[in-house]
């Protein structure tokens, strides 16, 4: 959706881009063979990786996105303000993943790292909130 977010670019969306690279570069997917890196950036500054891990049922596989989350969960740093997704190609992340994320920041910022573009080109940059109009939150 080139051209209809106001989102922006973090300053640290180099150092974003370059850890979600490295990151797809350890991804687990001797099934699909799609690859994917994601780095979530946090509120304290911090960036943390993850990848795809697939698994021969299927359907236990665990995207780059949850993957790069739950390293940041684990960390203690629940307040996720950005996260890049590197692959090829760009309708991501999945449904499941933009609920996931929801869950820490509906309106964190969502980079999409498209690998078929130039290397040094700028991801394009959404709000979450668009990609999941109104997901889903328990509220009193
Ligand atoms: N995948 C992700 O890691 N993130 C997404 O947002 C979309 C899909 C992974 C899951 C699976 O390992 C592979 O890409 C093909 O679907």
């Amino acid at each position: 959706m080139p051209g209809v977010s106001n989102a922006a670019l973090p300053p640290q969306w180099h150092d974003l881009v370059a850890e979600s690279r490295e990151a797809r570069s350890h991804a687990y997917a001797p099934y699909s063979k799609f690859s994917v890196g994601a780095a979530v950036l946090t509120q304290a500054g911090n960036i943390f990786s993850g990848c795809n891990v697939e698994n021969a049922s299927y359907g236990l596989t665990i995207c780059a996105e949850r993957s790069a989350a739950c390293a940041a969960i684990a960390a203690g740093q629940q307040d996720i303000v950005a996260v890049c997704i590197s692959l090829t190609g760009t309708p991501v992340p999945c449904g499941t993943c933009r609920q996931f994320l929801y869950e820490f920041n509906p309106a964190m910022t969502v980079l999409i790292d498209d690998l078929n573009k130039a290397e040094d080109a700028e991801p394009e940059a959404v709000l979450l909130s668009e990609l999941l109009p109104r997901g889903f939150r328990l509220e009193g």
